[in-house]
């Protein structure tokens, strides 16, 4: 019997150029696997594609649920961007091929599992990692990494193996889940070019966006958004819709210089009109209900999390205890956030919580204030002390002057004089 390679498979050139590539060198059995991540894809054409190309099983799974709770909700709770802009969506899915790649390839009895990464870029990080960390005893094999061919090539050799390839769609490189669309190559490789209108698919232009603001009230539970409009939704759908409203108010297009874990700086451009409302409405409301210093410590937690994620580690043992302690803070954050749309712009215009640490009593300008003005004076007398004694400690170098100096004879005062 013939050995078992399962590859992950899109229905695109590189990949069906892989199932021939497969059986030629290793002369094994191909079994193609596509997952559902809630892009938006023909599965049937993929399916028979695979199958016309010589794959001798397909598995087409649904996984868009435990994409959303596993990695998606994880991902709000953590706000996370890369380098503050790039919502993670590609990042976010790999993992998740690749435990399902290890699951076929365990129960298929494979050898190896195959993925249609380049050399260059992160993906083939996030794939060789994860499976690897899942199970050691597993081969993987990156044709398109291996063989070196350029497009016009494959094609070639498309044409030979009598593999019916798809008509190219668009001139882009592009990758799509329910957390957003990843587009790259073509004309957007010279970052001083606009990225044409045929770049994008879940973004409306600014010209035909509605010309009324839109309003969309997001509510969360426990960091995790639940509902719109005050209606609970599916975790699915929920994103689907908000990638939708927010898409047709032409918001969600990020631009990125970004810097690939390999080094190497890349123009990206996305869509994610949902990953991006969400996580800022989501940040919104922790404002609301975390204390000061939860949200300074919580950035610099984001940060690192982001950065493992999209560098490969999701499998890393330090993202599991981000995670801990980002589920600490995320007990509290649950409440209704208003977002506005208007023609390609967003904004928060409202935010309400039962956990609230807003008093209105304490911040209020009018009479009904409760907060006791004087004691302002002696927490500033404290709060500026050190910084005080230094600051008139050092005579500044331009005066020339050593010494104290008229100034800090002047400003050092005793606190009750202050008070006074
Ligand atoms: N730069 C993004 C990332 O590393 C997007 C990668 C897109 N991948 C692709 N196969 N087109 O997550």
């Amino acid at each position: 019997m013939k050995q078992k390679i399962v590859l992950a498979y899109s229905g695109g050139l590189d990949t069906s150029v892989s199932i021939k590539w497969l059986q030629e060198k290793f002369h094994a059995d191909v079994v193609t696997l596509t997952l559902n991540l809630g892009q938006r894809e023909d599965f049937r054409e993929i399916e028979e594609r695979a199958y016309a190309t010589g794959a001798v099983k397909h598995y087409q799974m649904d996984a868009r649920e435990e994409f959303v709770t596993g990695f998606v909700q994880p991902s709000i709770k953590a706000n996370g961007m890369y380098q503050g802009r790039y919502p993670l969506a590609t990042a976010l899915g790999r993992p998740l091929i690749a435990t399902k790649l290890v699951e076929v390839a365990e129960s298929e009895g494979a050898y190896a599992v195959a993925h249609g990464c380049t050399g260059k870029g992160n993906d083939q990080v996030r794939m060789d990692v994860s499976v690897r960390s899942l199970n050691p005893s597993i081969k993987v094999i990156a044709p398109v990494r291996e063989w070196n061919m350029t497009r016009d090539v494959e094609i070639e050799y498309a044409k030979k193996h009598g593999i019916n390839i798809k008509p190219k769609k668009s001139i882009f490189s592009t990758d799509q889940n329910l957390w957003g669309r990843s587009i790259e190559s073509g004309p957007l490789e010279d970052p001083d070019t606009e990225p044409p209108a045929e770049a994008f698919e879940w973004v409306s232009p600014v010209d035909s966006a509605p010309d009324a603001p839109g309003y969309l009230e997001v509510g969360f539970d426990g960091g995790i958004p639940v509902s719109l409009e005050g209606r609970a939704l599916d975790k699915v759908e929920l994103i689907r819709r908000v990638n939708e409203f927010a898409g047709k108010h032409a918001f969600g297009i990020v631009d990125l210089i970004e810097d690939r874990l390999v080094g190497i700086k890349s123009r990206e451009v996305y869509e994610c009109p949902g990953a991006l409302a969400i996580i800022e409405a989501h940040r919104d409301l922790e404002q609301l209900v975390l204390t000061r210093n939860e949200l300074a410590f919580k950035a610099s937690v984001e940060r690192e999390w982001s950065w493992l994620v999209y560098s490969g580690l999701w499998m890393e043992p330090l993202r599991f205890a981000l995670d801990s302690f980002i589920e600490t803070t995320q007990r509290r954050a649950t409440g209704k956030v208003k977002l506005k749309f208007h023609k390609g712009g967003m904004r928060v215009v409202g935010r309400s919580s039962p956990n609230s640490l807003y008093r209105l009593k304490l911040s209020t300008y009018s009479k009904e204030s409760t907060f006791d003005q004087n004691s302002a004076v002696g927490f500033i007398e404290l709060w500026g002390l050190q910084s005080r004694t230094a600051a008139n400690a050092i005579a500044p170098p331009t005066r020339g002057g050593k010494g104290r100096t008229q100034r800090e004879q002047h400003t050092e005062r005793k606190p009750s004089q202050a008070l006074k």
